[in-house]
C-alpha cells in the first residue's frame, strides 16, 4: 500500500540530532537572510509583466500575493521548526503524507527551484544588457540576449551567468552573512532611491483606469508577481540554527515578507505614478500575454517604449522620468545582487536533488560528493546545465509561472501537513506553533489553489504534464528503490558506501556553527 510510505519522524529527527547545530540566529539575522533571499527578479523585471496583466491593479496583486505567502509561512515555520532537517517541503511530505506525496513535492521543487533560477538568470541578463547599453553604448543584438520567444534566438548572457553560478557551487562558494548583508544593503538602498526619486512625480492621472482587465487580471498578476516573494522559505529551513524559534520564528518569516511587501507596493506606485502602466491590448480587447511574440511585435511598434515592454522596468522607469545615471546605478545594483539569488535557488535545488537521491528515490549517482571540494558536483552540473537552457530560450515570466506552480502546490501541501499533523501527532514538540492552524492551515492551502488557478492555462497543463512524468518515474524507478520501501530508513552518515550528507552551510547563515 504505497500511501503507507511515511517516513517515521523520529527516524528524520534521529538523523537531524546527529548533526545539531548551534542556535545562533537571531530575529534580525532571520529578516536579513529572508530579504537576502526574496528581493530579485520579481520587482526588479516581473513588475512589468504584472502591469502587463493588471494594470494599476498591479498593487493589489502584490498585496494578495504577498498575503498569501504569510500564512503560507506561518504553517513552513512550524513543519521548519519541528522536522529541522534538509530537504524542506519534501522531507515534511515524507513524515505526514508518505512516500508518494513527499515524491510529488519534491518533483515539484525541481520547478521551484532550478526554473525559478533560469528565471533569475534571464531577469540579471535583462539588466546587465541595459546596463551595457546605456553606460557603454554597447548594443548587442537582440538575437545574441533573447530567447526565441522573446524576439531573439539564444540568450547568451543568462545561459553564461547560470554556468558562472554552477561552476561557483561544484568549487564550493557558500555567500556567508557578511556577504549576504552587502547585498541586502545594495538591494534596499537600489529600492529606496527608486522610491526618493518616483513617488515625488507620481500623477493622479496615471492610476486611471485602475483595473483595464478587471479582477481577473488583478489574480493573474497575483499569481505571477508570487514570484517576488519566492524565497522565504530559506528563513524557515534556518529553524534549526534560530535561538528561541517560537519568538524569533515569525518576526524572521513576517519581518522580512513584511518589509519586502511595504518596498514592493511603494516601489509599484512609483511605476504607475511615475510612467504610468497601462497593458498593451490585442484586437480583440484583451492584454497580450508577457513574452508571447505578439507583445513582442506590439512593444517593437511604439517608439517611446512602455514599462510593460521593458527587460528592466525600474531602471527603464528612472530613464523616463529624468535620471538616467540613477537608471544605470540601479541597473548595477541588479547585476551585482541578482547572481546571488540565483546561487540560494541553485543550492536549494542540489540539496533536494541530494536528500531525494539519499532516499533512493533518485539515482546513488547524484549525491556523489567532489574529492577534493567536497560538494554534491555530479547534480550541482547537471542542475546547472538545465538552468542555463532555460534560461537561454525562455522569457522570465514564462520562466517564473512555471516555478509559481511548483511553489504552490508545495506551499499546500505544507500547509495540509501541519493541520494533518496536530491531529495525528498532536503531542509532539513543537518549538513554533502556527498561530489559529485550524483557520491558518486552510486558508494558507485555499490561498495557494486560488493562486496557481490564476496561472496562465499553459503553465497549468504544463505542471499537470510534469507531475504526470513525475508518476511515471516514481512508479517506474524510485517506487522498487526506495530505501524505506526497502526497509532501509536511515542510512547512516558514516556508512563506508553513503555519501556523506554534505549539510553546507545555508546561503547567508553564518559560518562554523556546527557543533558536531
Ligand atoms: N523572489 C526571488 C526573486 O524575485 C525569487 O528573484
Amino acid at each position: 500500500m504505497i500511501f503507507g510510505r511515511v517516513k517515521p519522524l523520529d527516524a528524520i529527527l534521529a538523523t537531524a540530532e546527529k548533526k545539531s547545530l548551534h542556535r545562533s540566529l537571531g530575529a534580525f539575522q532571520l529578516t536579513m537572510l529572508g530579504i537576502g533571499a526574496v528581493i530579485g527578479t520579481g520587482i526588479f523585471v516581473l513588475t512589468a509583466e504584472a502591469a502587463q496583466k493588471a494594470g494599476p491593479g498591479m498593487m493589489i496583486s502584490f498585496i494578495i500575493a504577498g498575503a498569501v505567502c504569510a500564512i503560507a509561512a506561518l504553517c513552513y515555520a512550524e513543519m521548519a521548526a519541528m522536522v529541522p532537517v534538509s530537504g524542506s517541503a519534501y522531507t515534511y511530505s515524507y513524515a505526514v503524507m508518505g512516500e508518494l506525496l513527499a515524491w510529488m513535492v519534491g518533483w515539484a521543487l525541481i520547478l521551484e527551484y532550478a526554473v525559478a533560477a533560469g528565471a533569475v538568470s534571464v531577469g540579471w541578463s535583462g539588466y546587465v544588457v541595459g546596463l551595457l547599453e546605456h553606460t557603454l553604448g554597447i548594443d548587442i543584438p537582440n538575437a545574441l540576449v533573447r530567447g526565441p520567444f522573446d524576439g531573439g534566438l539564444v540568450n547568451l548572457p543568462a545561459a553564461g551567468i547560470a554556468l558562472l553560478v554552477t561552476w561557483l557551487l561544484v568549487i564550493g562558494t557558500k555567500e556567508s552573512a557578511a556577504v549576504n548583508a552587502v547585498l541586502v544593503t545594495i538591494k534596499i538602498a537600489a529600492l529606496s532611491l527608486f522610491c526618493i526619486l518616483a513617488l515625488p512625480v507620481m500623477k493622479a492621472t496615471n492610476f486611471e483606469p485602475f483595473s483595464p482587465l478587471g479582477f481577473g487580471g488583478i489574480s493573474a498578476a497575483a499569481a505571477s508577481i508570487f514570484f517576488a516573494y519566492v524565497g522565504f522559505d530559506a528563513v524557515s529551513t534556518a529553524a534549526e540554527e534560530t535561538k528561541n524559534p517560537q519568538r524569533n520564528m515569525p518576526i524572521g518569516l513576517i519581518g522580512s515578507l513584511g518589509i519586502c511587501t511595504i518596498f514592493y507596493i511603494l516601489v509599484a506606485a512609483g511605476v504607475i505614478g511615475g510612467v504610468g502602466a497601462q497593458p498593451i491590448l490585442g484586437a480583440d480587447g484583451s492584454g497580450l500575454r508577457p513574452g508571447s511574440p505578439e507583445l513582442t511585435a506590439a512593444c517593437s511598434a511604439i517608439n517611446d517604449g512602455a514599462v510593460v515592454c521593458s527587460k528592466e522596468a525600474l531602471a527603464w522607469t528612472l530613464r523616463q522620468i529624468g535620471w538616467p545615471q540613477i537608471g544605470n546605478l540601479i541597473g548595477l545594483a541588479a547585476g551585482l545582487a541578482l547572481p546571488s539569488v540565483i546561487l540560494m535557488m541553485m543550492f536549494g535545488q542540489t540539496r533536494i536533488f541530494f536528500v531525494m537521491s539519499r532516499d533512493g528515490l533518485l539515482p546513488a549517482m547524484f549525491s556523489r560528493i567532489h574529492p577534493t571540494y567536497r560538494t554534491p558536483h555530479v547534480i550541482t552540473i547537471l542542475t546547472g546545465v538545465f538552468v542555463a537552457l532555460f534560461s537561454a530560450f525562455f522569457p522570465v515570466g514564462v520562466l517564473a509561472d512555471i516555478s509559481n506552480s511548483g511553489t504552490l502546490f508545495a506551499f499546500a501541501m505544507v500547509s495540509i501537513a501541519v493541520v494533518v499533523l496536530r491531529r495525528t501527532d498532536p503531542a509532539r514538540l513543537r518549538p513554533f506553533r502556527t498561530p489559529a492552524v485550524a483557520i491558518v492551515g486552510p486558508l494558507s492551502a485555499l490561498g495557494c489553489v486560488y493562486l496557481f488557478f490564476s496561472l496562465p492555462a499553459e503553465t497549468i497543463t504544463l505542471f499537470v504534464i510534469w507531475a504526470a512524468v513525475g508518476l511515471v518515474v516514481y512508479f517506474a524507478y524510485s517506487y522498487k528503490r526506495s530505501n524505506l520501501g526497502r526497509g532501509v530508513v536511515d542510512v547512516p552518515e558514516e556508512d563506508g558506501n553513503a555519501p556523506p550528507l554534505p549539510v553546507p552551510p545555508m546561503p547567508g547563515v553564518p559560518t562554523g556553527r556546527r557543533d558536531a
